[in-house]
């Protein structure tokens, strides 16, 4: 399993918190899909290794848990809230412009693997809805207009970096 320094620093760190060893299952699932952006299935074998588990039982947690995703993501991650207020305010729009934009769909990688957009629950920013969290930057009040500008900041961005 391939990770980063820090994600093996804070895995050892975070485990003897807890009283039995196969409570860190969440934890460890959550630190790695940080580092790598999803949980590939090397990672099950390797955290039931590291808590003495079977691999199932890691596998059953990863399948159980909607936020774990199984497929790597595009470079930049948009997340897009569809709770009530935000649902009223235009978020499926602001979804729809930015899949337009990068011609792709919820769940999937852009063909261009710059970004793979999503629904995601309340965000805590009812009063400021739609709103979008674009890596760990949150966005708000984003109508169409505004998910235009910050696909073309993404996509200027990406220039940038070819
Ligand atoms: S409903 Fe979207 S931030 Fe709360």
């Amino acid at each position: 399993m391939n990770l980063k320094p820090e994600t093996l620093r804070r895995i050892d760190e975070v485990i003897p918190h807890y009283p039995v060893k196969r409570s860190a299952v969440l934890p460890l699932l959550h630190l790695i899909q940080e580092d790598v952006g999803y949980i590939p299935p090397e990672a099950t074998e390797w955290v039931a290794q590291k808590l003495e588990l079977q691999p199932i039982n890691v596998y059953e947690v990863v399948t159980f848990y909607p936020m774990f995703r199984q497929k790597p993501i595009g470079r930049r991650h948009i997340r897009v809230c569809r709770t009530l207020s935000c649902a009223l305010m235009g978020g499926y729009k602001a979804c729809e412009t930015f899949e337009k934009e990068f011609d792709t769909h919820r769940g999937e990688v852009s063909p261009d693997g710059e970004v793979t957009i999503e629904f995601v629950e309340c965000l805590a920013s009812c009063g400021t809805a739609p709103v979008v969290m674009i890596d760990d930057a949150l966005h708000e009040k984003v109508d169409p207009a505004k998910a235009k500008e910050l696909s073309a900041q993404i996509k200027q961005q990406a220039g940038q970096r070819r």
